[in-house]
């Protein structure tokens, strides 16, 4: 199912790229051209076979739904909370300077354009993996370590999947945290694994539920692989803490399961990529685990549409050579590097900043309920906790997930005060007032 979707997406995109080439040769009747150049079935009125007519249609991913509903949406005090992409105190998106600065040396280089050897481009990868690590256990592992180049921390999950799927030492359960980011379910259902999921978080307390996920590590099956979350947990934003994670690796360990660790948001805790990486350096440094990390650089240097990552094993790949080349360049240059540091540092700085405000905000106007919770998660997403009836999108046109997870990235000081009313106006309106309950009471 999920290569058919690719094959689509693949001929979307040589379609366009043949009409761009048809209208730039053949000005004026680009269309006819087109119709006759493409494989028969992209035509709407070809007579062939149609291979995919009965292809099982994947249901629409709900947070790029919830982007093109806020795009189409034409009131001026919308907000955008549902994307997990960084945007700027003006609500721009933000282009990283280490990234134009890379992409200038780049520019300069005049590339070619060459096939990359089969597991990506070198240089990436071992700075990928170096970074992961940590300099010092990297040198020391190398040569155990395997890393291919993926096309972000989704394509990623896609190498790493197959891989876990037909090794014989593993067996096909993946433990899955529940809540969780969707994607997890259908990749690796996709793949055909059997996903087992495990409660993660106490929606009385507004945390992690430590007990139910070592209950979960006890009962799961030796050689079942699980899905652990580096750092920053989406939804929740709850992360164990690093006594918890030495208690969940030792469990592991014990019971011969397989962490393949998710790292979509590495360095967004202000700046700390040592914090963020700590899990994975534990598991493998420490425990002497093996563990497989599918990493992502989509969210940390802001390269949203071009989706760039590596597998610590894998095997496909496509070639985004060009990001995969500014994503090296700034991870093995020190003056890079550094810059890109400062970047993660402004980008979490100010995610912490909007946390604080709305906290603050809610606390002030008296939201019914408490919000401490949202002030000790961590990452860019934030989990307010409201029920479902609590509608924000209809009436106040605020775009967030059906779980109330918003990417805290959307805020800023210009929103940030309106939402904080319509969260506390929401909430007020959906819990009755006292003088109701004690009527109701009385009924
Ligand atoms: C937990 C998690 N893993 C992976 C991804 C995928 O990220 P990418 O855009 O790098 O494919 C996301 C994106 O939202 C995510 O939240």
């Amino acid at each position: 199912m999920a290569s058919f979707l690719w094959d689509s997406a693949c001929f979307y995109d040589l379609a366009l790229k043949a009409e761009q080439k048809f209208k730039t040769l053949n000005s004026g009747s680009s269309k006819t051209l087109m119709r006759r150049s493409l494989p028969l079935h992209i035509g709407k009125r070809s007579q062939s076979v149609c291979f995919f007519a009965a292809a099982p249609r994947l249901p629409k991913d709900a947070i790029f739904a919830l982007t093109a509903e806020c795009r189409d949406d034409l009131s001026p005090v919308k907000v955008n909370l549902g994307q997990g992409s960084y945007h700027d105190e003006n609500g721009f998106p933000w282009v990283l300077p280490a990234v134009c600065r890379a992409r200038r040396r780049l520019a300069r280089l005049d590339l070619d354009h060459e096939y990359l050897p089969i597991l990506g481009l070198p240089e990436f990868r071992a700075a990928a993996a170096e970074l992961v690590f940590g300099t010092e256990s990297y040198a020391a592992i190398r040569p155990r370590i395997a890393t291919c180049q993926s096309l972000s921390g989704t394509g990623s999950l896609h190498l790493a999947g197959p891989l876990i799927r037909n090794c014989s030492s593993l067996n096909r359960q993946v433990w899955i945290s529940e809540p969780t980011w969707s994607n997890h379910h259908l990749v690796f259902s996709s793949l055909g694994c059997q996903v087992r999921a495990f409660r993660y978080y106490n929606p009385e307390a507004k945390a992690l539920d430590m007990n139910s996920y070592l209950d979960a590590l006890r009962s799961a099956e030796p050689k079942s692989i699980i899905i652990l979350y580096a750092c920053a947990h989406n939804p929740t934003g709850c992360d164990p803490t690093q006594d918890q994670w030495k208690e969940i690796g030792e469990i592991i360990k014990e019971r011969q399961l397989f962490p393949l660790f998710d790292a979509a948001y590495l360095g967004f805790r202000p700046g700390n990529f040592n914090k963020d990486t700590f899990s994975i350096r534990y598991f493998v440094n420490n425990l002497g685990l093996e563990a497989a990390v599918a990493v992502s650089f989509t969210k940390n240097m802001g390269l949203y549409g071009e989706r760039v990552g590596a597998t610590i094993f894998g095997q496909v790949r496509r070639d985004c050579t060009e990001l995969a080349k500014i994503a090296a360049q700034i991870l093995r240059d020190p003056f890079l590097r550094k810059m890109w540091f400062e970047d993660l540092k402004t980008m979490s700085n100010r995610i912490s900043l909007m946390r604080k405000t709305l906290y603050n905000l809610l606390v002030k106007n008296g939201a019914p309920g408490t919000w401490d919770h949202f002030v000790q998660q961590l990452g860019m997403l934030g989990f307010l906790g409201l029920t479902h009836d609590v509608v924000l999108t209809d009436q106040y046109h605020i775009y967030l997930a059906d779980n109330s997870r918003i990417s805290i990235a959307g805020l800023n000081e210009s929103n940030v005060a309106y939402v904080a009313r319509a969260i506390t106006e929401c909430l007020q309106a959906a819990s009755p007032t006292e003088e109701m309950s004690a009527l109701a009471s009385h009924l």
